[in-house]
């Protein structure tokens, strides 16, 4: 029922074996990035506010070496995907056949702004392995930014200031596929720290550590295998709202606003606006709020505050589905005498993930019960794993 995680030697072994099998030599270069779940903080991040993120034991590896030089034209860049089996190339000084928003979008972007910045890396040869959901609200686009950007950094011999490195990758994010995402993915990938979560501010790119220790409690995750945001134009247009919010509030962003001070201008904002105001506004306060409840160990109130979240993002930020609030009104039904102390859905939305807090002693007979409540109801199988806080993105080898 709940999916084992493979480790970052099998998954660099695996992508090892890949990369000989195709190009008859040894990569010289492996990396690894990992995906994340977000606890709490949701659509908070491009609204300068708090998430609080752990990177997790699912990751993206890049085994490389440079390609075998060419008597004429420039190189290419070559990338293998041994999760859908695509491959694509591009000239070193072009764009990749698919352009914006293509699967190696992520990959050209990274190495693309590198370049512009002095890190060239020369054409290269790679086979990206993975074991982050495809588009399951876990960040598989960021850890694939973010093993590219550490790529670099083996190539190149130079390490970039992990603050600046999540950035670059956000910009790749941005300008080569086209989502204009916040921060929160890229830091995570970036800066994950084993057994920690990260409050990060988002205004100041500050983070804090707050330690989830011990074994007593599990962060399980759901994927609902669903998907429905067609065009990702509904993210814009939440990023935009938010925006046009703060404008009609005379505020920076929406940071700068309290629940308060929100109710009391109820009149300045349309309603549409006002709703998707009051979920960033709220979800801050839950979020450092939250923070407090893991450091006390208080895991009740801290799955309390994850309901919280998820009714305000269906209700307010109306950025759930049918699927993440059925499997969010199964944990409720599990409650707290079944070992549930909460659940909501993760990520930007529309399907995808959700993230639990569980006893982890009751963690077989609740993945159980809400796989089958899921599956009945849906006919479709959830897929489930549970993580610990992850170490962020590393090099694995380097010749
Ligand atoms: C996506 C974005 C993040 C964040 C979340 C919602 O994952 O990449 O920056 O905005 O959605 O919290």
């Amino acid at each position: 029922m709940i999916e084992k995680n493979l480790s970052v030697p099998q998954l660099a072994e695996e992508a090892e074996a890949e990369f000989r099998r195709r190009f008859g030599r040894p990569p010289r270069w492996i990396t690894v990035a990992p995906g994340r779940v977000n606890l709490i903080g949701e659509h908070t991040d491009y609204n300068d506010g708090f998430v609080l993120p752990m990177a997790i034991e699912r990751y993206v590896v890049l085994a490389a070496d440079a390609a075998p030089a060419k008597t004429s034209g420039p190189g290419h860049y070559t990338l293998c995907s041994m999760t859908s089996g695509q491959n694509q190339s591009w000239p070193a000084d072009g764009a990749p056949p698919g352009g914006q928003g293509d699967w190696t979008s992520y990959v050209w972007g990274v190495l693309d702004l590198c370049q512009q910045r002095g890190l060239a890396t020369g054409p290269l040869e790679i086979v990206l392995h993975s074991t982050v959901p495809v588009g399951g609200g876990l960040s598989s686009s960021a850890a694939l930014e973010v093993a590219t950007a550490t790529l670099v950094e083996a190539i190149t011999g130079q390490t970039l200031d992990p603050v600046k490195k999540a950035l670059l990758c956000q910009q790749a994010e941005h300008e080569y596929a086209g989502v204009p995402c916040g921060i929160m993915d890229q830091f995570s990938s970036v800066m994950g720290r084993a057994n920690q979560l990260i409050l990060l501010d988002c205004r100041s790119a500050q983070a804090e550590l707050v330690p989830l220790r011990g074994d007593d409690v599990s962060i399980l995750i759901t994927n609902t295998n669903v998907k429905h945001a067609l065009t990702g134009g509904e993210y814009a247009e939440r990023r935009g709202q938010c925006e046009a919010a703060a404008q009609c509030l005379g505020v920076r962003s929406l940071r700068d606003c309290t629940v308060t001070q929100l109710a009391a201008r109820q009149a300045d904002l349309e309603p549409a606006l006002m709703r998707r105001a009051r979920h960033v506004v709220s979800e801050i306060e839950r979020t450092t709020r939250a923070a407090d409840t893991i450091r006390r160990g208080d895991w009740p109130a801290t799955g309390e505050l994850m309901y919280a979240s998820h009714e305000s993002l269906r209700d307010d930020y109306a950025v759930s589905c049918e699927e993440l609030d059925l499997v969010v009104d199964l944990a409720r039904q599990i409650g707290l005498s079944g070992g549930m102390y909460g659940s909501r859905m993760t990520g930007a939305g529309f399907g995808g993930c959700t993230v639990s807090l569980v006893r982890s002693d009751q963690l077989a007979a609740i993945a159980e019960r809400l796989a089958a409540g899921y599956l009945d109801k849906t006919g479709i199988q959830p897929t489930m794993f549970v993580s610990r806080p992850a170490e962020g993105a590393r090099i694995f080898r380097q010749d």
